[in-house]
């Protein structure tokens, strides 16, 4: 380890079990690999120092070991509070990358954190739910102003930055990573789909067979929970605020009602639509004896949790990532990790495979900022070519060949005049 290398992580003595897993997550991300490789022949980072926020766990490991490998400097800070697996931090700081994260920060010591990465003065920034990107346009605009530009991982993260646009405040160039086909399409629906399952049986062991599942919100996380919730025989019951979405779901075969219907007949309650108070008092109030509320999206805002606070007479950890909530009826609620992302604070996160693409698009994303140092300061969606080229590179990882047009298809393709 370089001797000058500044970190704070729970345990260093961690690293070894944390190379483990970074060798797990590898073995399940042959694009990031492919990628590394090159990186390693052209180091086409070399000299730049990236800051990144981002949730510390094996997946972004193997993407920060890809950016070393091409070259850069990695500051590190986590993107929540409860995600970080902290043998994962203590093996990255041993790869030789400043990481400031461990599991259960404090509010303070979450922004501490990412603070540290902003006063590293990067060149490059990579955000998920855009908190660094805030915080540099808030309290630390002289750096900001000379940023090349910064990278995107999620919806929230996209929305707030596409807010900062639109306002006029924006300081530089975004790649919304997020928006990538070979993103959103896999890491948001079967990502979520397969890990928010996941969390929530991790933390309670419950059968999901035959229970009543509300989905709250129809977009790309939470067809992926539907999916799968009904996938392990659960009958799932969609709610929206988007007609198109809402309709949608019905052709898909689900159930769609409004929160207030859906609060007095559901048992696993699970909202994923990057808004606030999508579940709250009135619906509490409505709610059987037992269920259970868990939350994928971004921040812990979905599910009310000052609602629940304010009408519980008691509350206990029931077990880990379990809160009790006990009413003035004697009804129990159960809040599944405190309202915050369930996939990652009761589970591990997004698989290896889809997180493969999602940090392939960030790490070509990258070296196109970097070798574009003039892009318009707006959000960007990421360039086609390096989307296509993600698509085509797992394809073949899958040994999976796909037809390619013949002329005459393509002249087809591009005439006007062939009618019946
Ligand atoms: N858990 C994870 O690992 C993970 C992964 C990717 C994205 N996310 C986060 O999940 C959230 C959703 O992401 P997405 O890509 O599915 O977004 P999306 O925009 O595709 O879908 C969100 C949906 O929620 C609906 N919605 C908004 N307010 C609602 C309300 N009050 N009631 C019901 N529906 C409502 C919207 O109409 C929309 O259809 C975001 O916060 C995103 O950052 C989490």
């Amino acid at each position: 380890m370089n001797p000058g290398l500044s970190y704070k992580v729970k345990d260093i003595g961690l690293a070894a079990k944390g190379k483990l897993q970074l060798e797990w997550a590898e073995k399940h991300m042959p694009v990031l690999l492919l990628i590394r490789e090159r990186f390693v022949k052209e180091k086409p980072l070399k000299g730049l120092k990236i800051g990144a926020v981002l949730h510390v766990t094996k997946e972004t490991g193997v993407l920060v070991r890809t950016l070393i490998a091409g070259g850069a400097e990695v500051y590190l800070a986590a993107s929540n509070p409860l995600s970080t697996q902290d043998d994962v931090a203590a093996a990255l700081v041993e790869e030789g990358a400043h990481v400031y994260a461990w599991r259960g920060q404090s509010p303070e010591e979450y922004y501490w954190c990412i603070k540290q990465v902003a006063e590293s003065e990067p060149q490059i920034v990579i955000d998920d739910g855009a908190d660094l990107h805030a915080i540099l346009h808030s309290e630390y605009n002289d750096i900001a102003r000379k940023i090349k530009g910064g990278t995107e991982e999620t919806t929230t993260g996209v929305i707030r930055l596409r807010a900062l646009e639109r306002e006029g405040r924006l300081l530089y160039p975004i790649i919304a990573v997020n928006d990538a086909y070979t993103k959103y399409l896999f890491d948001n629906r079967y990502g979520t789909g397969q890990s928010t399952v996941d969390g929530i049986m991790r933390a309670t062991n419950i059968l999901f067979a035959g229970k009543k599942v509300v989905v709250a919100g129809y977009g790309w996380c939470g067809r992926g929970i539907a999916m799968r919730a009904r996938g392990m025989g659960a009958r799932v019951i969609v709610t929206e605020v988007d007609p198109i979405r809402a309709l949608e779901a019905v052709m898909d075969g689900y159930d769609v009602m409004t929160m207030s219907e859906a609060a007095r007949i559901g048992d696993i309650f699970i909202t994923a639509t990057g808004n606030r108070d999508v579940i709250r008092k009135e619906h509490f109030q409505l709610m059987k004896d037992g269920v259970i509320l868990a939350n994928a999206g971004h921040f812990n805002v979905e599910v009310s949790v000052r609602d629940l606070e304010e009408l519980a007479i008691s509350k206990r950890e029931i077990r880990p990532y379990v809160t009790e909530y006990t009413l003035p009826d004697g009804r129990k609620l159960y809040l599944l990790a405190e309202g915050r992302l369930v996939n990652l604070v009761a589970a591990e996160g997004h698989p290896s495979e889809v997180m493969d693409m999602s940090f392939a698009n960030q790490a070509l994303s990258i070296e196109y900022i970097h070798k574009n140092p003039r892009l318009p300061i707006k959000v960007h969606k990421v360039p086609r070519q390096i989307d296509e080229s993600v698509a085509k590179l797992k394809l073949k990882s899958m040994n999976i060949k796909i037809d390619k047009l013949t002329e005459t298809q393509k002249q087809y393709l591009q005439s006007w005049s062939l009618g019946t």
